[in-house]
Formats: C-alpha cells, sequence, structure tokens
C-alpha cells in the first residue's frame, strides 16, 4: 500500500471519529470538497464478476496500452486487461473526489469471509487506473447479503486495499453534498419470507421491523439535520425502474416519503443492470440507476408511472460533478462515450 493512501486512510478513519457525535444515530464520515468547493465523483455498480461481462472494460485501458509499448502486441494479453476501461480515463479528466458503489459487490453471493479472493479479482485487481486509486464508499447489495455480511464491512478489508469502505448505512459530509447511504435490501420482504435456495446473512439486522424502523428515523433525522446545499441518497434497490426489477414496492411505501418530505434532490441505485434517469411527476425528485458495472443487456421494458427520460439496457457508470449552485450527472457506456445528461441548479443560500 502506498504511504500516501495509507495516510489518506489513517486521516479518514480519524475524521470518521471527530464527526460521528452529532444527534442522528447515522455514522458521519468527512470527505472534504476541493479547495475550490467542488466536487466530482464517479458512480458504478452491479459489478463484481471478476473482470467478466465487460466488467473490466469498464475499468480502464492504460494498462493495455502500457502493455502493447512494452510487449510484442501479439503475445498473450489476459482477456480482463484488453477488454479495458473508461471509469479511469473520465475520472482523470474529472480529477475525482471518490468513486461510489451502490452494492452487489461481489457476485454471485457476496464474500465467503475476508480471505476470500474475490475481493481482489473483483476489486483490486480490475480497478486498477490511476484515477480510481482513491476512496470507494460502497452500499450492500442483495447478492453480498448471500455472503458473509460482516466480513464485507470488517475493516480488516482496508489492510488488503485501503481504497475500500462498505457500511450498511451512513452520511457522507462532502461539504457541498451530504450523501445518505441506505442498506435497502432488508426492506425487500421476498429475501425474508421466500429466500429460495439463497441463504441471506441477517446477522445484526433481523428483526426486519424493528431495523428498517430505526434506519428510517434515523435517516429522518439526519435529512433534518442536513445543512449541505445537496442531498443525495444512495441505496442498491431500484426506487423506479423500467428495467428487469422494475420499482421496488418496500421502498416506495416507505422511504420515498421521507426523500420527499426532506426535499431529496437524487435517488441514486443500482440493483437493475442498465443506465436509466427517471424523473418524478410530483416532486423535484430524480431517480438515477447505475447498475452497469458488468452483466447487463436484459432485453427487459415495463413502463413506469413516473417520468421516464434516460434508459440505456448496456453496460456503464455515471459522472457527478458537484458546486454549491449545479450538480451535473453524465452517463457512459464502456467505450467511455457521454450518452445522457442531468443538470441541476441551486439557488445560493446562506445560514447565516
Ligand atoms: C460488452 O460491451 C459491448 C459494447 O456495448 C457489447 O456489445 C457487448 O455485448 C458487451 N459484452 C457483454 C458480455 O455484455
Amino acid at each position: 500500500m502506498a504511504p500516501t493512501s495509507r495516510t489518506a486512510s489513517l486521516l479518514l478513519l480519524l475524521l470518521t471519529f471527530l464527526f460521528s457525535s452529532s444527534s442522528s444515530e447515522l455514522q458521519r464520515i468527512l470527505h472534504p470538497a476541493k479547495n475550490d468547493g467542488s466536487l466530482s465523483l464517479l458512480v458504478v455498480g452491479d459489478w463484481g464478476r471478476k473482470g467478466q461481462f465487460n466488467q473490466s472494460q469498464v475499468a480502464e485501458k492504460a494498462i493495455h496500452e502500457l502493455l502493447l509499448i512494452l510487449f510484442d502486441p501479439l503475445i498473450f494479453i489476459p482477456k480482463e486487461i484488453l477488454q479495458n476501461v473508461q471509469m479511469g480515463e473520465i475520472g482523470e479528466e474529472l480529477d475525482i473526489d471518490f468513486v461510489i458503489s451502490t452494492g452487489d459487490n461481489f457476485y454471485e453471493n457476496g464474500l465467503t469471509g475476508v480471505d476470500d479472493k474475490a475481493f481482489e479479482e473483483s476489486f483490486t485487481n480490475i480497478f486498477t487506473a490511476k484515477s480510481l486509486q482513491t476512496q470507494w464508499f460502497s452500499v450492500l447489495g442483495n447478492h453480498d447479503y448471500r455472503g458473509d455480511v460482516l466480513a464485507q464491512l470488517s475493516p480488516v478489508l482496508q489492510n488488503i486495499d485501503s481504497r475500500w469502505l462498505c457500511l450498511r448505512s451512513f452520511v457522507l459530509d462532502a461539504e457541498i453534498a451530504d450523501f445518505f447511504f441506505v442498506d435497502t435490501t432488508p426492506f425487500v420482504v421476498k429475501y425474508w419470507t421466500e429466500p429460495e435456495n439463497h441463504h441471506y446473512d441477517w446477522r445484526e439486522v433481523s428483526p426486519r421491523e424493528e431495523y428498517i424502523d430505526n434506519l428510517l428515523k434515523d435517516l429522518d433525522e439526519a435529512l433534518k439535520e442536513s445543512r449541505a446545499a445537496w442531498k443525495f441518497v444512495v441505496g442498491h434497490h431500484t426506487m423506479r425502474s423500467v428495467s428487469e426489477h422494475g420499482d421496488t414496492e418496500e421502498l416506495l411505501e416507505n422511504l420515498l416519503p421521507i426523500l420527499k418530505e426532506n426535499g431529496v434532490d437524487l435517488y441514486i441505485n443500482g440493483h437493475d443492470h442498465c443506465l436509466e434517469h427517471i424523473s418524478s411527476r410530483d416532486s423535484s425528485l430524480h431517480y438515477l440507476t447505475s447498475g452497469g458495472g458488468s452483466k447487463a443487456w436484459r432485453g427487459t421494458y415495463i413502463p413506469n408511472d413516473d417520468n421516464l427520460q434516460f434508459f440505456y439496457d448496456g453496460q456503464g457508470f455515471m459522472s457527478m460533478q458537484i458546486t454549491e449552485t449545479s450538480a451535473k450527472m453524465v452517463f457512459y457506456d464502456v467505450f467511455g462515450q457521454p450518452l445522457h445528461e442531468l443538470n441541476l441548479a441551486k439557488q445560493f443560500h446562506s445560514y447565516l
């Protein structure tokens, strides 16, 4: 591990402790904006397939180019390096501050333990681009819950790769924006009542009702306390979606009213393996799906009650460029081609 990244992760840990004492129960992590007050980041989801299904193509191409310069282009180059990706390049271009993962970090069944090599095979050895050697903030997806969840949340993983941070629910305070990460898997009733042949790791979660009630209460408090210009909520499951999984009813019922009441600007999720932008008919909320980190091309389209602005049924990722008064979100395909843009503006407000 490079000394700079170790220092950065120690600093992050320290800040975590210093800023976790507000009245809401949700853990707060501070990640300062750039010196000019702006912030930029990438969002990717549903990626953990050891480089398959264009996962590594969504990750970077500099290594491949380097290998071509160093070696004869005719020698064997592993497929995951050949299929290189654009996240690295866009990350470089935007000088990103961090990366958000919307979950399903390790297929099919999460991690087996802190020593599961899938961690390196799907994360460390895949997202190798220079610009991606920054802090990652991750939530858990339903596939992560099919493994050892406590392993994925364990700080031991930070010794293997200092970029990693996955928590159940927390607030990332990035000065001009607060990101509220919400653990959405426990909301979905069928994982509890009809797990089929899957095993879900509900340790420290069960009983469901109590967990969800507490989480919603903590989230509501944290949202009400927030003084940031922008409020973004990040979860794994869809709220609105026209792809395979469609809407998640439990979230529409329990989570959505809190988001609308507190003027949340964006709900950002994965779960459906595509890129989507849907806008709310009766509020200023936008639903953004960035779940195109590996297996995609489902070929499904389900009409939605809210306004569909953009749907790409393939792989890709999203960028965010934020200032106190503007937020620009761009979706890209695996070639790094911009496909769709959402621009939001806010009046400058002073709390003094
Ligand atoms: C990889 O991406 C290309 C370009 O979008 C697409 O045509 C191809 O089907 C993808 N491969 C897989 C296995 O999804």
